[in-house]
């Protein structure tokens, strides 16, 4: 049931797609159009039932209004998922048929890659729609584009030092200790930034190659999958699962700050509250993590300079030291402010369009 699930939000609209050819299944959820057209990547992934994949469609793409609100981005916020492995049902054809899906739409809906979707994928979904972003860099005149992961990470760094400076009154992290749960294309790329920043770095993730290489070329200690979020740290960043952060895991925090890459890091709105309490600030996930989508966009939008994005890229630690600030002086967690002001955005500009409509 669509409209009494949980994570039913006001959405404007969701369309189950299928194409028996191919053996597309698709369903893209479209959570806000006021800000514009929604945008928000493409998940493929093998859920356990269709109710998680609709759950996971609806969920994320709420976050995404959220996100393209506080990243102040003339898009709204939506999200599609593919049901299926990629290992084992991702083709052409049906890349093509998901590409056609979104064309019918007629713009309300724009792609880009996410979880087990790659920038090669979104090239053939290309083949079929316009509403698509994600594509490689060398494509057209615009410097943005391409993998935005390496964007997401220099946000995250901004967002880091944002929290340090706040937190610790510190404007460097030369000598910091930082923790950081997982080392795929966001976390790697973080430690990257956070050595050359001077920053001691822990790190832990599943695949051993990956932990020797932050080894070799950061310095960095590692420790065992159990025991990363655990470790006595400056800052820690989860940059892995989500909901790592919940009612048994924040009280063995040994940390100042939680500031990382992953989506939806707190398990419930309670955990923001249970931060706070424990006297850690928290980066709000979807406004430390929003580098991505800052570069989806302007490869979009086609109009912006690629040292454009990057300033806007590091006005996430304007943005950030903001929604600090607001937390200290209200004395409430950050997590709730940071979805009060996007959230009254989203209600501002849905006001405007009705009151434009009524006109
Ligand atoms: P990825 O799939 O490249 O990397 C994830 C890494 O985490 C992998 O190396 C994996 O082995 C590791 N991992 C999985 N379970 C683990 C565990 N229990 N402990 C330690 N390591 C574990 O993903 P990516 O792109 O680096 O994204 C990381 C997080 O950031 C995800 O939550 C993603 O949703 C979020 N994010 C990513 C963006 C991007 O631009 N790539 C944008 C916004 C959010």
């Amino acid at each position: 049931m669509l409209f009494t699930n949980p994570a039913f939000n006001t959405h404007e609209s969701v369309h189950f797609v299928s194409d028996a050819g191919s053996g597309l299944r698709a369903i893209i959820a479209v959570h806000s159009t006021a800000l514009g057209p929604a945008i928000g990547g493409c998940r493929m992934w093998q859920y356990a039932s269709e109710d998680d994949a609709l759950r996971d469609a609806l969920r994320l793409s709420r976050g995404m209004s959220l996100k393209n609100a506080m990243a102040d981005l003339p898009f709204g916020g939506g999200k599609s998922v593919i049901l299926g492995n990629p290992a084992q049902c991702k083709s052409p054809a049906l890349l093509a048929a998901f590409g056609r899906a979104i064309e019918k739409l007629g713009g309300v809906y724009i792609t880009a890659e996410d979880v087990g979707i790659s920038v090669s994928d979104m090239v053939m979904v290309a083949a079929n729609t316009r509403f698509v972003c994600g594509l490689p860099q060398h494509r057209g005149s615009v410097a943005a584009g391409g993998d935005p992961s390496p964007r997401t990470a220099h946000g995250v760094f901004c967002g880091i030092a944002a929290a340090v400076r706040h937190q610790l009154k510190r404007d460097d992290l030369v000598g910091l200790r930082v923790a950081v749960q997982g080392l795929g294309k966001v976390g790697f790329d973080l430690c990257r930034e956070l050595y050359a920043a001077g920053a001691r770095l822990v790190v832990a993730d599943l695949d051993a190659q990956i932990v020797e290489r932050a080894r070799d070329e950061f310095a960095a200690d590692s420790v065992a999958i159990g025991q990363i979020l655990y470790e006595p740290v400056d800052v820690l960043a989860p940059c892995a699962l989500g909901a790592v952060l919940n009612s048994t895991t924040i009280p063995r925090l040994n940390t100042h700050i939680v500031a990382g890459a992953a989506n939806n890091q707190l398990d419930t709105v309670a955990d923001g509250w249970l931060l706070q309490k424990h006297g850690i600030l928290y980066a709000p996930d979807y406004v430390i993590n929003a580098g991505g989508i800052i570069n989806a966009a302007a490869e979009y939008l086609a109009s912006i300079a690629d040292d454009e994005v990057r300033r806007r890229v590091e006005r996430i630690g304007d943005t950030l030291s903001y929604i600090f600030d607001r937390a200290q002086h209200s004395d409430r967690p950050t997590s709730v402010i940071a979805d009060e002001i996007a959230l009254s955005r989203l209600q501002a500009a849905s006001e405007q369009t009705h009151t434009a409509h009524a006109a």
